[in-house]
């Protein structure tokens, strides 16, 4: 299959892609952070809308998997009009435009939907409740998708694993400040579900294969909160779990609201899919694996 992924310089755009050229033909779009990548790069500003329109004419993909957001919660904040453009517009415009060119469309959306006061885990059935400018938005970009292309796939994520930067996600933060042996604060009052990105990745591919539409969690199976999180990562990488000081994140210097319970079933996906959603420990094992094997080296040396 051809692929098109945006976002391709991403956390999860990267992963995705390179776990889909194992099988697939990958087209990946960013503006500019990506350098000899081991797949198509196309450097393009996907808010040019002419652009992107030619570059699906041009490349005709089966699939296209949205990747491209802005992803914090506190540049969201700061810039509600750039999150409204590319985490609510963009997606509906993408989904109408891939339904016209009947390519298979997946977007990606977020856990960060519910506000987190529901004691228990929340379902695809819950209703959102979104506690900020970055989770109003994404919920806004999910319901301009189920509106001009309800064929398509929308996952809510959360994820950990190797990014470009080697800043990107909650596990590298861990893994290079307690390195260097620097203290750090692991927020006791967020529950959360991480899981690997590749798996993440795999799932979505597998999502595809399966030819499923609609609404879907797609997260870890295993409610933590991200203090437990840092405690579990300093375990794998035999680094000093005492340097991690449980806080609450009422107490932090975010402003951006912090929902404390972003607990998801997965028992929708797992049905569907008919197989089991990867455990949390299988996934740290792997980024694990992934660090001794030079994995993060060798993403870092796709940044431009
Ligand atoms: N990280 C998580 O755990 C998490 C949790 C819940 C949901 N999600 C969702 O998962 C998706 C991927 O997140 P991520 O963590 O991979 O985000 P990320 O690392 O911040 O990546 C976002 C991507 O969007 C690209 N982008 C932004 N504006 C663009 C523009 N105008 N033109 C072209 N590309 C543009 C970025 O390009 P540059 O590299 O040039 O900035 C980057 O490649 C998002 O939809 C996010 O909301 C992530």
């Amino acid at each position: 299959m051809k692929l098109l992924i945006t976002g391709a310089s991403g956390l999860l755009g990267i992963n995705l892609a390179m776990e889909a050229i194992r099988e697939h033909k990958v087209i990946g779009l960013h503006r500019g952070r990506l350098k000899s990548a081991p797949f198509q790069e196309l450097n393009v500003d996907i808010l040019n809308r002419k652009e992107l329109h030619s570059i699906l004419d041009k490349t005709q993909p089966d699939w296209l998997i949205n990747c491209a957001a802005l992803a914090n919660l506190e540049a969201c904040e700061k810039d509600p009009l750039q999150a409204k453009l590319l985490n609510s517009e963009l997606p509906g415009e993408l989904a109408l435009a891939c339904e016209k060119r009947g390519i298979r469309f997946v977007h990606i959306s977020t856990d960060a939907v519910f506000d987190g006061t529901k004691a228990g885990m929340y379902t695809e059935e819950d209703e959102p409740s979104p506690p900020g400018i970055y989770s109003q938005t994404k919920l806004d970009g999910e319901r301009a998708v189920q509106a001009v292309n309800p064929q398509a796939i929308i996952g809510r994520v959360n994820f950990y694993g190797w990014s470009l930067d080697g800043r990107r996600s909650l596990a590298e933060f861990f893994v290079s400040n307690l390195k260097e042996g620097k203290n750090v604060n692991g927020f006791t009052d967020v529950i959360f579900c991480p899981m690997l990105v590749n798996d993440t990745a795999r799932l979505l591919l597998d999502m595809l294969y399966k030819d499923l539409s609609g609404l879907y969690n797609v997260a870890g199976v295993q409610p933590m909160s991200k203090y437990q999180f840092g405690m579990e990562v300093a375990r794998t990488f035999g680094l000093r779990q005492d340097l991690i000081s449980p806080e609450s994140v009422e107490t932090s210097s975010l402003t951006a609201k912090r929902s404390h319970n972003l607990w998801l079933s997965i028992h929708k996906l797992s049905t569907d899919l008919g197989c089991e959603i990867p455990s949390f420990s299988t996934g740290l094992a792997e980024f694990y694996t992934q660090f001794q094997q030079g994995y993060p080296q060798k993403i870092r040396s796709y940044q431009h």
